[in-house]
C-alpha cells in the first residue's frame, strides 16, 4: 500500500493518496499530539518521527525534514526557509531545535525495542550558516533500553506563564536535572542568587523587543486567530477563544504589535512580570561552538525539559541575551562571560514551579515533514 501526503500551506489541506485515490482533509493543529500515541505505522521510523515533531524549537518553525533511505536510515535535513535569520543569523537555534528533534527521535525508537545511531552533519559541518547538507544521519538498530524520560513526552512543554515565586526551587530537584544531561554540555542552575542573571536576560529581552528588524520577524511569525493556525500550525499562535475575539473585535492586528504598538505594550508589560516572577535559572554551555555540539545542546535540552516536566517543574528558553545579532552584543558578552565558562553557552531557561499547567503548541503532521528521495 502506497500513502502520499501534501499539504498547502495557504490553505492547511492535508492531501492524501492512498492506493491512487486522493482524500483531503484540514490539518488540525493540536492532531500531531495524538496522533504520536495513536500512530499504528509498521515502519518504526514514522511511529518515532510522529513524537519527534513534537519537540522545542525556536518560534515553533518546526525546521526538520526527514528523508527515509534504506530500510532503517532518516536522513535529517534542515528546511532552510525554516531559519530566523534575524535573531539566529548562524543558525545555532535553529540547529537546537534539531537536536531536540534528534533526541525525542531516539526516545520514541528505544520505546520500540530500537537504538538509534546518530552521526552529526555526516557529510561535514555548513559554517558559517547552514546548507543542504544533512544535519544528521539516524540509523535504527535492534538494541537499546527504553529511558523512562520519555513519560514526559505527551505533557512536555516551554511553559511562558509566570511561575509559583513563593515557592523555591530546591537542590535535590537541580539534581534531578542535572543527571538527565548527556556529555558534552555542562549544566548550570542558579536558585537563589539570580538578579545578575535576571538583569542580563530581561534587558536582552528589551534589546530584542526594540530592534524592529529582529522583533518584525517574530511579528511576521505570529498566526492570529484559530483559522490562521489552522492553515499554518507553526510559529506564534495567537489563538483560542480570548484571543479570536480580539482578532475578531479588531483588537489584536499585526500593526498592534509592531514595536510601541497596543499589542507590543502588552507583550512588554507581561514579559516584565513574568521575569519579575522568576526565582531560577537553567543553562547549559559547551567546550566550543561547532554544529555537533549545537546539536548536542538540542538533545540535552530535550532532556532537560523531560526531566523538569517529569519532576513536576516548568522551564521556558529565555534566548535573546545568547543571539548573535550586532545589536545584542553587550548582553551577549555579559551571559558568555557570566555563565560560559570559557565555553559557549548554547541555552538559557527560567526553571520554576508552574501555577497551571501550558498548553500545548501546534504541529505540522510528520508525514508532511518528509521529503522524497
Ligand atoms: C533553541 C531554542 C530557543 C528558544 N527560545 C525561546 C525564547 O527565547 N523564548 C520563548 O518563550 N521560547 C523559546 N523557545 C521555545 C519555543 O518557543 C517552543 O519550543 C516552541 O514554541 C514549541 O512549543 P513547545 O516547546 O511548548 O512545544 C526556544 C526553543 C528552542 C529549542
Amino acid at each position: 500500500m502506497q500513502r502520499r501526503h501534501l499539504i498547502t500551506a495557504a490553505t492547511g489541506i492535508i492531501l492524501t493518496q492512498q492506493n491512487g485515490l486522493w482524500r483531503s482533509a484540514r490539518a488540525e493543529p493540536l492532531g500531531p499530539w495524538r496522533a504520536a500515541h495513536a500512530s499504528t505505522a509498521t515502519d518504526p521510523r514514522l511511529r518515532a518521527a510522529a513524537w519527534a515533531v513534537l519537540a522545542p524549537n525556536p518560534h515553533n518553525r518546526q525546521p526538520w525534514l526527514m528523508r527515509l533511505d534504506g530500510a532503517d536510515t532518516v536522513t535529517l535535513f534542515c528546511d532552510l526557509d525554516r531559519r530566523l535569520p534575524e535573531t539566529d543569523p548562524f543558525d545555532r537555534q535553529i540547529v537546537i531545535g534539531l537536536g531536540a528533534f534528534v533526541e525525542l527521535f531516539r526516545l520514541a525508537s528505544l520505546e520500540l525495542g530500537l537504538e538509534a545511531d546518530i552521526t552529526p552533519f555526516p557529510e561535514g559541518e555548513p559554517q558559517p550558516r547552514l546548507d543542504g547538507r544533512p544535519v544528521a544521519r539516524l540509523v535504527l538498530r535492534q538494541g537499546g533500553r527504553p529511558d523512562p524520560l520519555f513519560a514526559a513526552a505527551p505533557a512536555r512543554r516551554s511553559a511562558k506563564q509566570p511561575y509559583d515565586a513563593t515557592r523555591p526551587v530546591d537542590d535535590s530537584a537541580v539534581a534531578g536535572l542535572r543527571t538527565a544531561l548527556l556529555a558534552p554540555t555542562t549544566f548550570g542552575a542558579e536558585t537563589r542568587d539570580i538578579t545578575r542573571i535576571r538583569d542580563i536576560a530581561w534587558r536582552a529581552w528589551v534589546v530584542e523587543a526594540e530592534d524592529r528588524a529582529a522583533w518584525m520577524e517574530t511579528v511576521r511569525l505570529m498566526r492570529f486567530g484559530s483559522a490562521a493556525v489552522a492553515a499554518q500550525p507553526d510559529g506564534v499562535s495567537l489563538w483560542g477563544p480570548q484571543m479570536d475575539g480580539m482578532i475578531a473585535a479588531g483588537q489584536l492586528t499585526p500593526a498592534a504589535m509592531e514595536p510601541g504598538g497596543p499589542g507590543w505594550q502588552i507583550g512588554f508589560a507581561q514579559y516584565r512580570a513574568t521575569f519579575e516572577g522568576t526565582n531560577a535559572f537553567v543553562w547549559q554551555a559547551t567546550p566550543g561552538n561547532s554544529r555537533a555540539e549545537q546539536l548536542a545542546a538540542g538533545r540535552d535540552w530535550l532532556r532537560l525539559n523531560l526531566a523538569a516536566t517529569g519532576l513536576g517543574l516548568a522551564v521556558q528558553p529565555v534566548s535573546q541575551a545568547l543571539q548573535e545579532f550586532p545589536a545584542m552584543a553587550q548582553p551577549y558578552r555579559e551571559v558568555q562571560a557570566l555563565l560560559g565558562q570559557g565555553g559557549t553557552v548554547q541555552m538559557l531557561g527560567r526553571l520554576g514551579w508552574p501555577t497551571r499547567q501550558a498548553p500545548p503548541t501546534p504541529r505540522w503532521p510528520a508525514e508532511s515533514r518528509i521529503v522524497p528521495q
